[in-house]
């Protein structure tokens, strides 16, 4: 049986979704998970594109043994540089370098020839080879190139030391026959091609993105780039957990190997959603919450009798269970810290502490805390750097009725320096953000606001994700508590310590 390869790059493409900030400590956590799942390359960033890219593939490199670390990198020996820096420590490193060879990309963004595009290449993979075993190129917008460019100059790299070609429908443009015929030209045209992987990348713009990288499959592509969720650029990349899960529930007719352990899927997926703030649609293929309902009395008499009738795929494949554990507020910290593994977290001591407690308080408010709650209450500190610079809530207070206007105290310490202020708004939580804004004192304003309930029930843990507007840049927070005025605050404030520590360290 063919074996192919995943090649994750949530945090890199994914990370380039508009309004999506994931941080360098964020895409650790993540990158380790994709690790645990067996997730053959991960590409955790771009370390030239700017510092905190720069230090999510340093730590992915230095704490991710099993799969390979990529970093990006134009053609040209700045980028190549940064690259090599940053993946300094990784134990298996890959290069990634890319440039575009379509006319439109060639001559309006890059305003190059053809043959300089092909110099460039050349020269670029013949340059990182001298300090990298394993060289990736990419021919952006590949689907909308010449097609014996395209095999000149993926003849060209491979000669100059690449072992993977990569084919990028960087638009989401190619339709799924075209793509595997557009394979096959390569694989009969490129006279050295038995001396490299042909790896594809596909974006959604035409909601093919998961199709045509199963195309590609069949017609020999030996490595496939997703991304959790599907996230990424405009309509987003090919989605990770439907690529992989189309090539298991289908290995009958495709009959290829995979190395991820599909039963991380959940909740990589989960993980993904909270620390991007981009939420899962209840009908996203194998994600969505509805994946496993049953609405009809049809449809739900026949599951009874026997799951197969509407399920393709039982819930324990993506790691979901019909019934979990539950922890409440008389477990202690041993089993708190289980769960924790369990839910496929690795925290630090001063991490676990912290997110102990507050599950500690919020067990004291409701009878049992579910696995999605532990998870989300854990994630809140997964950023701890950033937490620990920034602004920290001491206290808050709120008033809101029909016949009076909302009000909200506050009071926020930084650097040891507490700051108290009140303010009005169209209720608590806008009065709150207005309190802080003054006390923060920075042009910021608030761009977008999601709450949801993490749970179904009354005492449900509320979840807010906000996105701020600063300095012309779009970041965003995240908060969970059982209150959502403290929910919505903490979400703000992290919004707002994000801001800063970016605005400060790049
Ligand atoms: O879409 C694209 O072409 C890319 C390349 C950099 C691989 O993301
Ligand atoms: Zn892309």
């Amino acid at each position: 049986m063919r074996q192919i390869k995943i090649f994750d790059t949530t945090l890199r493409d994914g990370d380039q979704t508009p309004g999506v900030n994931i941080s360098s400590r964020q895409k650790l956590e993540i990158a380790l998970q994709l690790e645990h799942a067996g997730i053959d390359i991960i590409e955790p960033g771009f370390a030239a594109a700017s510092p905190s890219d720069f230090k999510a593939v340093s730590l992915a490199g230095a704490q991710v043994r099993n799969s390979v670390i990529a970093s990006l990198a134009r053609a040209n020996e700045n980028d190549i540089d940064a690259a090599r820096e940053a993946l300094a420590g990784a134990k298996r490193p890959r290069l990634h370098i890319f440039i575009a060879a379509s006319p439109v990309h060639m001559k309006y963004k890059l305003n190059m020839t053809e043959d300089e595009v092909y110099a460039a290449a050349v020269e670029a993979v013949r340059y990182g080879r001298r300090y990298f075993e394993d060289v990736q190129f990419s021919a952006e917008d590949a689907t909308r190139s010449d097609r014996n460019f395209l095999c000149r100059l993926f003849e060209g790299v491979i000669d100059a030391g690449a072992a993977t070609v990569n084919i990028p429908d960087t638009v989401g443009y190619i339709q799924p026959r075209e793509y595997a015929e557009l394979i096959g030209f390569v694989r009969n045209n490129v006279k050295n091609i038995d001396r490299a992987a042909i790896a594809v990348h596909c974006h959604d713009d035409l909601g093919l993105a998961v199709a045509n990288s199963l195309a590609a499959v069949g017609a020999g592509a030996a490595q496939v780039d997703c991304t959790v969720n599907g996230i990424g650029e405009r309509a987003g990349n090919a989605a990770l957990e439907e690529v992989a899960m189309a090539l298991t529930v289908r290995k009958d007719f495709y009959d290829i190997g995979l190395n991820i352990a599909t039963s991380e899927i959940s909740r990589i997926s989960k993980t993904v959603s909270d620390m991007s703030g981009m939420h899962i649609p209840p009908n996203k293929a194998i994600v969505g919450k509805n994946i496993f309902i049953h609405e009809s009395g049809i449809h739900q008499h026949g599951v009874l009798e026997n799951p197969e009738t509407y399920e393709i795929f039982p819930p324990e494949t993506i790691g979901k269970t019909r019934n979990t554990m539950l922890l409440g507020k008389l477990s202690g910290r041993h089993a708190f810290a289980e769960k924790a593994r369990e839910l496929g977290f690795s925290l630090d001591r001063e991490v676990l502490d912290k997110a102990f407690a507050s599950f500690k308080r919020i067990a004291g408010t409701k009878k049992v805390v579910g696995d999605e709650e532990i998870a989300v209450i854990i994630r809140d500190f997964v950023d701890q750097s950033i937490l620990d610079s920034g602004y920290r809530i001491d206290m808050f207070q709120t008033q809101s009725g029909s016949a009076m206007k909302a009000t909200a105290m506050l009071s926020l310490t930084k650097d040891g320096v507490s700051k108290c202020d009140a303010a009005i708004g169209n209720g608590p939580i806008d009065a709150a953000f207005n309190a802080i804004n003054k006390i923060v004192n920075k042009d910021i304003s608030l761009f977008e606001y999601r709450i949801r309930a993490v749970t179904d029930g009354a005492d449900a843990l509320g979840e807010v994700n906000v996105k701020i507007k600063y300095e012309d840049n779009i970041y965003g927070g995240h908060g969970v508590s059982v209150d959502i005025i403290e929910a919505s605050i903490k979400s703000y404030v992290n919004a707002i310590n994000r801001a800063l520590y970016y605005s400060e360290n790049s």
